[in-house]
């Protein structure tokens, strides 16, 4: 069947035709390429209507994580659900309710706001690093040298944690990416996902007794006041959360900051009209997370039996809503893979949709406004160096560098 193609380094490249054919073929369909088997559903609609039906479907997931690989090895892998079940994007309502009111309370527009003047500093500093290594050649490496490093300095930042730490932190995550953004993880790349749990885990255990002492403005801190009658998090739930923080605002920023500039790249117009009128960033910011989205799919289990749109599924199976297709839906979005900086509406659904939206979405497009506005204004030619290429991990979209001749 021609919407049944292997989800290989070909399809990761460029996913956009086969999409096409999900989104003209059935509403629900078989696809043995995620975890092991998996429904896939790839209309917006249908999406929209899946993860608002919360009767059907759970979040509570990470079992599937570890059952995917043969049983002699569940025992030794077993520590990667124990951790991960305790993210906020793993628990299900009630519980789910309740921390995320309490988490809100580090990600409000204040909070938010309160963190723009150091992310401006960060993204003129590695500008300034950049600058420095490229020497007279006048070429960067957008997503090494910038697109990488400043999300993670920024969340780093929220956390209150220092920046010499950062080097250690960026391995743990890539381990963990691999493991998490891979719709067929290996072993070897779980058995390395465990052990950066783990060591992210103590991490911040160790961090957590001076805040405690010391309280400051950071989410760490934020955190540990919060409570809601009297109940606020547990140790454990609190490291947990910053574990997740950490690894949720990283990879998933950078992408968007480096694909939004490889759209800008690759559609000169584009690129044009947005200099001309910098008010135009924040819908170009939107419409890069619609046209190569950082999260391309996320999924839930089925919590019975049930009819999904006409499709019987069983308790347990595994349902794949791909955002990047939906975010290509003829239905919704008009002439779909133009890329337009002036889009509106644009109700792409790369962060998410219904009660566990993304949390930091005001932070990712607050870094990505600042991102832009800073690196449109100091550098008045960009131009790509070099074809791109994308990395190998579908879920988290990205590209492995993008370098740009740029002239200061
Ligand atoms: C462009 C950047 C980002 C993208 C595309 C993105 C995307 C998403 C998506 C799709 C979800 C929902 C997952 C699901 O339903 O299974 C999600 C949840 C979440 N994200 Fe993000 N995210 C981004 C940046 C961030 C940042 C910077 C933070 C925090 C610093 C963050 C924190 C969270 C949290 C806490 C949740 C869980 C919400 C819940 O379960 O209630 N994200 N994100």
């Amino acid at each position: 069947m021609a919407h049944l193609v292997p989800i290989d380094k070909d399809f990761i490249a460029n996913p956009y035709p086969h999409y096409q054919r999900w989104l003209e073929g059935p509403r629900v369909f078989w696809h043995p390429d995620f975890f092991g088997g998996a429904w896939v559903i790839p209309r917006h609609a249908d999406i929209i209507a899946l993860l608002r039906d919360l009767e059907n479907i759970s979040t509570e997931k990470t079992g599937s994580l570890v059952s995917q690989f043969p049983p002699e090895y569940h025992e030794e892998l077993r520590d990667i659900d124990l951790y991960l079940a305790r993210w906020l994007a793993f628990i299900d309502p009630p519980k789910h309710n309740q921390l995320r009111r309490l988490l809100r309370k580090g990600f409000t527009p204040q909070v938010v706001n309160s963190f723009r003047p150091r992310v401006q500093q960060i993204a003129e500093e590695l500008l300034d690093k950049a600058l420095e290594r490229s020497g007279d050649s006048g070429e960067i490496d957008l997503v090494r040298d910038f697109a990488y490093k400043l999300p993670v300095r920024v969340v780093s930042a929220m956390l209150g944690v220092p920046d010499e730490d950062h080097p250690m932190f960026m391995d743990w995550m890539d381990d963990l990416a691999m493991f998490l953004g891979n719709a067929n993880p290996t072993v070897e790349v779980a058995r390395k996902a465990k052990q950066a749990l783990y060591n992210l885990t103590e991490y911040f255990r160790a961090l957590t007794p001076a805040r405690r002492a010391q309280p400051g403005n950071d989410l760490i801190s934020i955190l540990l006041a919060a409570e809601e009658d009297g109940v606020g998090l547990t140790e454990e739930e609190l490291y947990a959360q910053c574990v997740f923080f950490l690894f949720a605002g990283h990879e998933t920023t950078s992408n968007l900051i480096a694909n939004a500039m490889y759209c800008l790249l690759r559609f000169p117009e584009e690129m044009a009209r947005v200099r001309a009128d910098f008010r135009l960033i924040p819908s170009m910011v939107e419409e890069a997370l619609r046209y190569e989205g950082p999260m391309q799919y996320t999924f839930r289990l089925a919590r019975r039996d049930f009819d999904l749109f006409g499709q019987p599924v069983r308790k347990g199976d595994v349902l794949v809503v791909v955002f990047g297709a939906a975010n290509r839906d003829p239905r919704v979005f008009e002439d779909p893979d133009r890329f337009d900086v002036t889009r509106h509406p644009n109700p792409h659904l790369t962060f998410g949709y219904g009660l566990q939206k993304c949390l930091g979405a005001g932070t990712a497009r607050m870094e990505a406004d600042v991102a832009y506005t800073t690196l449109l204004r100091r550098f008045p030619r960009i131009e790509l160096a070099e074809t791109p290429q994308w990395t190998d991990v579908y879920r988290f979209r990205g590209l492995k560098s993008l370098r740009i001749h740029i002239t200061a």
